[in-house]
């Protein structure tokens, strides 16, 4: 594992709004958010689909411009931060290089990102996302799934300080998605990196998060901030616990959840 120390950084985000398109074709994706994220903690954001998540994410990672409003990360743009490697992002798509091997795509991202080759840290990364012995395959040999979690140790290779996560496991199988859950925590947070991710995961984000932002429907704003605050590395047990339990009712209940019965008849 590399020695570097990274510091997460704040991240302010004062009155981001976003309209695509303008008159009476714009779709006002975001209404106007205010949001800090603390250095090193892990904020999940979840709201209902198309209400603007990803939106805020590519405006955070500086691949997007905000309408109104504007984004600091340590006092820098985030088109400053991320050209010195600082930001890495991954996607529901996981975008690999399709002619270059698992292993390499890990290694272009560190040459990418001005940083030292290291075999051995890829070698390792792989190892966790459960893709050991598939460093030489290219992403075409593997499923869905794989390329995510190649995707997320490509992310997680480069000891970014700020960590922007979008449905990462969107396409991994629940065993899968429950061991990354428990696991790569205990990665991001010896760095201490800055992380947000996006997840329709309740019980994802809880395992996750710090802190959890819960989105109303387009165009998103906040209605709700749930901080977790359950003892640090989660783990499998407290699934169960009274307090998961309540924290997911919580976050259930602002997105109005809890509010529909799957029994209720038609009208
Ligand atoms: N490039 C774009 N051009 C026009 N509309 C867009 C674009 N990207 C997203 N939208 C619209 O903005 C809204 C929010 O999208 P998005 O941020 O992708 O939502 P989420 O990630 O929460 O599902 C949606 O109505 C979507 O159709
Ligand atoms: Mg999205």
């Amino acid at each position: 594992m590399s020695s570097s120390v990274s510091h997460g950084p704040r991240v302010e985000i004062a009155g981001v709004g976003k309209t695509y398109g303008r008159g009476v074709r714009g779709v006002e994706a975001i209404g106007s958010i205010d949001l800090e994220l603390r250095p090193g903690t892990t904020t999940a954001l979840v709201g209902p689909s198309g209400c603007g998540k990803s939106t805020l994410l590519r405006i955070v990672a500086g691949l997007d411009h905000a309408t109104s409003g504007s984004v600091s990360i340590d006092g820098e743009t985030p088109a400053a931060y991320r050209q010195r490697g600082d930001i890495a992002v991954a996607f529901q798509d996981p975008a690999l290089l399709p002619w270059r091997s698992i292993a390499s795509n890990l290694a272009l991202a560190l040459r990418l990102t001005g940083r030292p080759a290291a075999p051995d840290r890829i070698a390792q990364l792989l190892e966790l996302v459960g893709l050991g012995g598939f460093e030489r395959s290219r992403p075409a040999e593997l499923s869905g799934g794989m390329r995510q979690r190649a995707a997320i140790a490509r992310c997680l290779v480069t000891d970014p300080r700020l960590l922007l996560l979008d449905e990462p496991f969107g396409a991994v199988d629940e065993l899968t998605r429950r061991r990354l859950n428990l696991e790569l925590p205990a990665i991001w947070q010896s760095q201490p990196t800055t992380t947000l991710l996006v997840t329709h995961s309740i019980t994802e984000a809880v395992l996750l998060s710090d802190e959890i932002v819960v989105l109303s429907p387009r165009p998103a704003g906040i209605v709700a901030r749930v901080e977790v605050g359950l003892e640090k590395p989660r783990r499998a047990d407290q699934l169960a616990s009274p307090a998961f339990v309540e924290l997911v009712s919580r976050v259930e209940h602002h997105l109005g959840i809890d509010t529909l019965t799957a029994a209720s008849p038609a009208a």
